[in-house]
């Protein structure tokens, strides 16, 4: 026994000391109380995405089918919230589900970073009619609702704000339209934010502003 206990106190000792001699080392650093997250390693994780994603998002997150979102330059930690909450089943889709429920916490992230570092393609408004009233509830809501400007939080040019608000401009005018409504009848569920804008739109609205987004740059 003795002899085990002993070895077991002297290595104890030899930790303390390592410990504060690191800590005398690098006395601005706070000792973390976990072993700090991997890097993204954004190689790994274009790789990932060229083999699963692209057939949907496009070879370079720039999607060409108005159903799937564009991911290219969104900002990656929004990419994980959604990944995260689409395997927790948090945010509901058949399609997303099963394929978030493939990837770990860092495939996650490693596609996230490699998404945001792609270039997004600008789009375009296409209903000239609509886009008028489009730009109007974008910069100003809707004040006789309480709706707000979309550009306070979404920032006037759509780029969003890294890691609170995500990029929107140049987004594919029927994927916005059609989370606006999911926002608005509750089935997506993930943000209590989006769920206050989107309850006050009516239809028209939704449309008009969804179109003013994809051409916004
Ligand atoms: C079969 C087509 C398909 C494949 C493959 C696919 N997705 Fe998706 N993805 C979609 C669709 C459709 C949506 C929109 C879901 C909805 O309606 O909410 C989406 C939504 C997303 C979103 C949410 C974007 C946003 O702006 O909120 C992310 C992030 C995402 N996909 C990442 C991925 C990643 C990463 C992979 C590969 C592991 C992948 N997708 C594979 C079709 C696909
Ligand atoms: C108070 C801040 C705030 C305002 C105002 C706001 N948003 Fe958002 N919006 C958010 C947040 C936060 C998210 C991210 C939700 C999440 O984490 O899933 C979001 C997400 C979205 C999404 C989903 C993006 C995607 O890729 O799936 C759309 C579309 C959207 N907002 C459109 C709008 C429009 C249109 C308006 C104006 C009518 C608006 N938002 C006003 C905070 C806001």
């Amino acid at each position: 026994m003795k002899p085990t206990v002993s070895l077991l106190i002297a290595a104890a000792l030899a930790v303390s000391a390592s410990v504060s001699l690191a800590q005398h080392a690098a006395p601005a650093a706070p000792a973390p109380a976990a072993p700090a997250p991997a890097k993204p390693d954004s190689a790994a994780g274009g790789a990932r995405y060229a083999a699963v994603c692209a057939a949907c998002h496009g070879p370079d997150g720039n999607s060409a089918v108005p159903a799937n979102p564009k991911l290219a330059q969104q900002h990656p930690e929004y990419i994980v919230k959604q990944l995260q909450e689409f395997k927790a089943g948090k945010r509901v889709s058949p399609v997303m589900q099963g394929f978030a429920a493939t990837l770990s916490e860092a495939d996650m992230k490693n596609i996230a970073y490699w998404a945001a570092s792609q270039k997004a393609k600008p789009g375009f408004a296409k209903d000239k009619e609509l886009v008028t009233l489009g730009e109007r509830i974008y910069r100003g809501g809707i004040a006789d609702r309480q709706v707000a400007a979309c550009s306070g939080c979404h920032s006037p040019n759509g780029a969003g704000v890294p890691s609170q608000y995500p990029r929107l401009s140049g987004q594919h005018a029927d994927y916005i339209a059609a989370q606006l409504v999911s926002f608005r009848d509750g089935v997506r569920k993930n943000s209590v934010q989006m769920n206050q804008v989107a309850a006050r739109m009516n239809d028209r609205e939704i449309k008009a502003v969804a179109d003013y987004i994809a051409g916004l740059r």
